[in-house]
């Protein structure tokens, strides 16, 4: 009887404190192209008082892993699988491509709404806009302010793109409240713009209803923009890109600072997740630095994939630490929606693990795993090679594989450019992106070209990236048997992927010389 009891009253406390414990506030904030070495945190000349504060007193994510390219690393936050799964391998969504993240797959604003979440989004969607059905509103998100392409001015919110079926580069407006188009802020600097939407948002948010916030900022992708006030503490920085690209990551730094200060002033942060994180990469061509990491966005190497983060909450657990559990940015799905009390039940093939045990307590990661991603149709549309002055080494000849020749036998095609982690070791094949050593911002040397690399395996590279992250020592012909494994698991995954969708430029899609850039189907 005695334990009938005990067991009872066990329950009974369960039960109270799921009753108390309210479903967190969830406030995810996602930079564009910010680069590892362009925070504070990281040692960068660039000043984030706001992020290494939040960081600091958070959890930082120094083994956290995201997509290389915009498109890619969102349609993964939003879905919590891998691109193979959901066909979008290849690129970004260009303007003009009638296509968006398949309609059946369930975005994590869905599943919070389920959750009895108000969902708010602001910033930049690129995750397709061709159909009504495509756009936020349609797809979790009861509120939507921000643009939906990208590569936008920053102050007249216009895009240009070339459509080459009509012969004409087109400017048109990006910028829209819900679906309606928003013509009335040209000349206001969109991270204060996105910054002002989001502060009133949670100044307007019914307090005993859970807040979920996407905050997708502009902010620091190029083009390089930024009022002149955010560029004066860099005049010590000669290199001129980096000088105006150092003032938007302040502008940035300043946007979570005052995002923070409104949740705390509505009296939401006691009960709020912050997350902060990088979509991909910094680009150097435009200002960013991923140093001391190898590489770029659009490549595979670590300057593209791994990113800065972190989680900032008074519900943390081990507030104050710095995590080097391996997490991925399709973990956020699983993660959030748990915590959220809501059920990924009915979500097939989920790619993401539940890391909040990991981030909050400190407990080991259940991903021993990352696809990093599998595609035969890789172009590097900027290709370092055609830098002047550099000749790269004949194993970076760059060829895409045309599907139709893809080697369906048993082992893995190495001329496809893939990459796989597990645990600490990295395996990257085919051409996997701009390889090069980018220098520490201010110094005087050039980008170095990698070594001549020792792989007998042509198109196989192997790196132990807890030990060597900058991916320096090739080692593929020390650890043939870690080789065989990982193209397994890439032959295993290249099996599973979907076929991958890239349509081509619908020449519809033309908003003309006064409209706005949205869907024309
Ligand atoms: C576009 O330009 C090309 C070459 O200048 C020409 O052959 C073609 O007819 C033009 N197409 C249209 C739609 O104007
Ligand atoms: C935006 O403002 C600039 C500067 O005032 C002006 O030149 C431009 O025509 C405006 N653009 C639109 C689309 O109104
Ligand atoms: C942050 O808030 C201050 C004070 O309201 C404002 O002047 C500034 O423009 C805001 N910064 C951004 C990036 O929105
Ligand atoms: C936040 O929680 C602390 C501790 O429970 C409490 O003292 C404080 O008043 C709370 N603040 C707000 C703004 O609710
Ligand atoms: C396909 O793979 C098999 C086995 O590894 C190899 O013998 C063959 O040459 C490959 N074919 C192509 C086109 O690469």
């Amino acid at each position: 009887m005695g334990i009938d009891f005990t067991v009872l009253g066990i329950f009974t406390l369960f039960y109270l404190q799921i009753l108390e414990a309210k479903p967190p506030h969830i406030v995810f904030i996602l930079a564009d192209d910010l680069g590892w070495n362009d925070v504070g945190f990281h040692g960068s000349e660039i000043k984030t008082p706001n992020l290494d504060r939040l960081s600091k007193s958070g959890v930082q994510l120094e083994n956290y892993y995201v997509q290389p390219l915009c498109t890619p690393s969102r349609n993964q936050l939003m879905t919590g699988k891998y691109q193979i799964h959901t066909g979008m391998q290849h690129q970004i969504i260009w303007p003009c491509q009638p296509y968006c993240v398949p309609l059946e797959e369930k975005f994590l604003p869905e599943v919070l709404k389920e959750a009895g979440y108000a969902t708010h989004m602001v910033g930049k969607w690129h995750l397709g806009m061709y159909r009504r059905e495509c756009m936020p509103t349609h797809r979790g998100f009861d509120s939507f302010f921000g643009y939906l392409v990208g590569s936008e001015n920053y102050f007249t919110h216009q895009r240009c793109y070339p459509i080459s079926k009509l012969n004409l580069t087109r400017c048109a407006l990006d910028l829209r409240e819900g679906e309606e188009v928003a013509a009335e802020y040209n000349g206001s600097y969109s991270t204060e713009i996105f910054t002002q939407k989001a502060s009133d948002l949670i100044g307007k948010h019914d307090q005993n209803k859970p807040l979920f916030l996407y905050l997708a900022l502009q902010a620091v992708h190029n083009p390089l923009q930024v009022p002149e006030r955010y560029m004066t503490p860099y005049s010590f920085i000669k290199d001129p890109q980096r000088r105006i690209y150092a003032g938007m990551v302040s502008a940035m730094d300043e946007a979570v600072g005052n995002v923070t200060e409104a949740l705390m002033a509505h009296n939401l942060w006691n009960n709020t997740v912050l997350i902060f994180s990088s979509d991909n990469g910094g680009q150097t061509l435009a200002g960013g630095s991923n140093w001391p990491l190898r590489g770029r966005k659009w490549s595979l190497w670590e300057g593209g994939v791994r990113a800065v983060g972190f989680v900032s909450s008074p519900l943390l657990d081990k507030p104050g630490t710095i995590s080097h559990e391996l997490i991925h940015i399709s973990d956020w799905l699983p993660t959030l929606v748990n915590l959220a009390g809501g059920s990924t039940y009915g979500i097939k093939s989920l790619d993401g693990f539940d890391v909040w045990k990991t981030i909050s307590k400190k407990m080991s990661s259940p991903r021993l795993e990352i696809l990093h991603n599998i595609d035969p149709l890789y172009v590097d549309i900027a290709p370092c090679s055609s830098d002047p002055g550099l000749t790269l080494p004949p194993e970076f000849a760059h060829r895409p594989v045309p599907i139709s020749r893809i080697n369906q036998s048993d082992s893995f095609d190495v001329r496809i450019h893939a990459a796989i982690r597990y645990r600490e070791w990295k395996l990257l094949t085919g051409y996997p992106g701009c390889p090069l050593w980018f220098p520490k911002p201010g110094s005087v040397s050039s980008p170095q070209p990698s070594p001549q690399s020792p792989s007998t395996k042509a198109g196989v590279w192997l790196y132990n990236v807890e030990q060597d992250p900058e991916e320096r020592d090739e080692v593929s012909v020390l650890n043939p048997k870690v080789v065989d494994f990982l193209l397994r698991r890439l032959q295993h995954h290249q099996r599973d992927a979907k076929p991958i969708v890239f349509p081509d430029d619908d020449p519809k899609c033309d908003p003309g010389p006064k409209g706005a850039w949205g869907p024309w189907v």
